[in-house]
């Protein structure tokens, strides 16, 4: 409020000197007051200025007809405001900030990035959805473009970085429009349909992708460009190896789907990339119970038990009283008879591995391999329940229930042991339901297995987006140089103000193959302007960026294959953001809310 104060005198100040007839109803021109707030405080410190510049922004203060002014809004004096022009332009410059940072890790020769997060946890990755999540950043335009790399990563998987670019780029040549004097709502309508026109092209050029159980490595293909930015690209061709099977084994063709649930992404850290495998079936991260029993149980029929699996125990609430050897000797053997008959039962059933949920002690433990049947023992319940699925069979609540038929069967249940650690695992292969499958992933540090998990994740979504629409195009910017030559030619051809956003798209479009030329080193215009002379000249609209330095622009040729829906669903998500982003002419932001 004393600001506030100070202020209105200040306006008053202005208003004697200006000689304006300070009885009408009149609004201080912000841009007027502005340089009289910077001339007379320049005594002030300079935080304290730029506040009262801030606050003059506001000012649509007016005056009754005694001359006294008054406030429209409620805490007018605590509310900051950008209008028109100004406000658009503050949002493409925090969306351009965001989208700068991201630039340099986009393409087969990006860089990554390392962030530390506020408890000292440290991420290395190259995948754009990460990158800007762990940003941690504040402002509500620069949240929008988290969220537009967030909405990619969750519809398509890959191409997250090149999202954020592309609106970037877009809302760099909105700002070239706007200070055309071009409206806003023209380059947003313009945008629109320049988008429109080339998703329309890039399902004209798409090409079909045939594949079929025993001709996989289209796919092989693909899931290799994904990979090829990514810290995996040691074992490029394994881990694609591993998406597509992996893919291939819970895929449904019929309906054109894949659950997703079925494939589990394990991981430890201690050894090469290389080692990382796939396993039909499912891992957990526990061990027999008994080091001498056997390591290996062959056609396995597995009771899963989430009751006590123990000797009877007397309740703590039960009190028992022994007297005498014998008796204690009586109780001793009553219960191992129990536990024996309990085993035997089990048995009985035909099972011949015992996985629960609880833990047994020592002496059962010691009574179980006696008696010949290996247990697993603190199975977690999401384990438990993965289990079952995988063996086709039931989950066991109360031991008298235990039946032949609830349990689950598997080819083989054998331990996994790594290098010099104590590490153990338990893996459960050829299990009845056998979709259910595991990439299990290994690597130097906790920080590769990590960035590892997120590239495969990459891959794996590629490989199912193939699987739904067997589409492709090629990659190495070549498709975006195509689309800007098209929509550039069609801008020609339209007579309105919208030409003007047309030829902005066409050109934001090339932020990809001109990122992805700065990133691998090579002169960027040059080297664009001359695949774009080529791909006019050859009418190949597969000419891109030799990023890897292989002699050959052809991506065709260099099998850097996209998914289309990949494609069409950057352009278009970065098309609507921007459209938003334009279309925002007002923002208000009160103290103490965050700016
Ligand atoms: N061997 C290659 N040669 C040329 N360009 C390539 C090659 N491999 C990939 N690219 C291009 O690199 C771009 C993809 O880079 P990158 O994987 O870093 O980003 P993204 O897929 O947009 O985001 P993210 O993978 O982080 O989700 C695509 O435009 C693709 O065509
Ligand atoms: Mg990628």
């Amino acid at each position: 409020m004393k600001t506030a104060k100070k202020m209105l005198t200040l306006i008053s100040v202005y208003i004697a000197k200006s000689g304006l007839n300070h009885r009408k109803n009149l609004v201080v021109p912000s841009s007027n007051s502005t340089f009289l707030f910077a001339h007379k405080q320049r005594k002030l410190s300079r935080n304290r200025q730029l506040k009262i510049i801030k606050m003059t922004a506001v000012a649509s203060i007016n005056f009754d007809e005694f001359g006294r002014p008054f406030l429209i809004l409620k805490d007018q004096d605590k509310q900051t405001r950008l209008t028109g022009t100004d406000a658009v332009k503050t949002h493409i410059y925090a969306g351009k900030s965001v989208a700068n940072a991201l630039r340099t890790s986009l393409g087969p020769k990006g860089l990554d990035k390392l962030l530390v997060s506020p408890d000292g946890d440290v991420t290395v990755t190259n995948d754009g959805a990460t990158i800007l999540k762990m940003m941690d950043v504040d402002h509500q335009i620069a949240k929008l473009l988290v969220e537009l790399s967030q909405s990619q990563d969750d519809e398509i998987g890959d191409g997250t970085t090149g999202v954020v670019v592309l609106a970037g780029a877009l809302l760099e040549h909105a700002e070239q429009l706007l200070d055309k004097g071009i409206h806003p709502i023209r380059i947003s309508d313009g945008y629109e349909l320049a988008a429109r026109c080339a998703i329309e092209y890039l399902d004209k050029i798409s090409e079909s992708f045939g594949f079929d159980k025993d001709n996989l490595e289209p796919l092989i293909q693909t899931a290799m460009t994904t990979l090829g930015s990514k810290i995996v690209n040691r074992c490029q061709r394994q881990f694609a190896e591993i998406a597509v099977q992996a893919i291939m084994s819970v895929a449904d063709f019929e309906r054109k789907d894949v659950d997703f649930e079925l494939i589990k992404v394990e991981g430890k850290e201690g050894a090469r990339l290389e080692d990382s495998i796939l396993v039909k079936g499912v891992i957990i991260d526990k061990y027999f119970s008994h080091p001498q029993m056997p390591k290996e149980v062959k056609d396995a029929k597995v009771a899963i038990l989430t009751c006590p699996f123990e000797p009877p125990k007397p309740k703590t609430k039960h009190k028992l009283d022994v007297t005498s050897v014998e008796s204690y000797q009586e109780l001793v053997k009553y219960e191992q008879d129990k536990f024996v008959q309990m085993v035997q039962q089990v048995k009985d059933t035909g099972a011949n591995l015992v996985i629960c949920q609880w833990g047994f002690d020592d002496e059962a433990n010691h009574l179980l391999l006696k008696h010949e049947l290996p247990a697993v023992r603190w199975v977690g319940g999401p384990e438990i329940e993965l289990i079952a699925i995988a063996t086709g069979g039931r989950i066991v609540p109360r031991f008298e229930e235990l039946t032949a038929g609830k349990l689950g069967k598997a080819g083989i249940v054998r331990g996994l042991s790594f290098g010099t650690t104590e590490d153990k695992m338990l893996v459960i292969e050829e299990c009845q339901n056998s979709r259910a499958v595991t990439i299990f992933i290994r690597g130097g540090n906790k920080m590769v297995v990590e960035e590892a998990k997120r590239s495969l994740h990459d891959a794996l979504c590629v490989v199912r987006n193939l699987v739904k629409d067997n589409r492709v195009v090629y990659g190495g910017g070549s498709v975006e140089m195509a689309c800007s030559l098209v929509v550039g030619d069609q801008a020609d051809k339209i007579a309105t103000m919208e030409q003007y956003a047309f030829r902005a798209f066409a050109d934001a479009l090339e932020s990809i193959p001109l990122a992805l030329a700065e990133n691998s080193g090579l002169n960027p215009m040059e080297e664009v302007t001359a695949i774009k002379a080529r791909q006019i000249k050859e009418k190949n609209p597969w000419l891109g960026v030799d990023c890897m330095g292989k002699g050959t622009c052809d991506m065709k040729a260099q099998h850097v294959i996209e998914t289309l829906t990949s494609k069409k669903q950057q352009i278009s998500l970065a098309t609507q953001l921007v459209r938003m982003i334009l279309k925002i002419d007002d923002i208000r932001t009160t103290e103490g809310s965050p700016e």
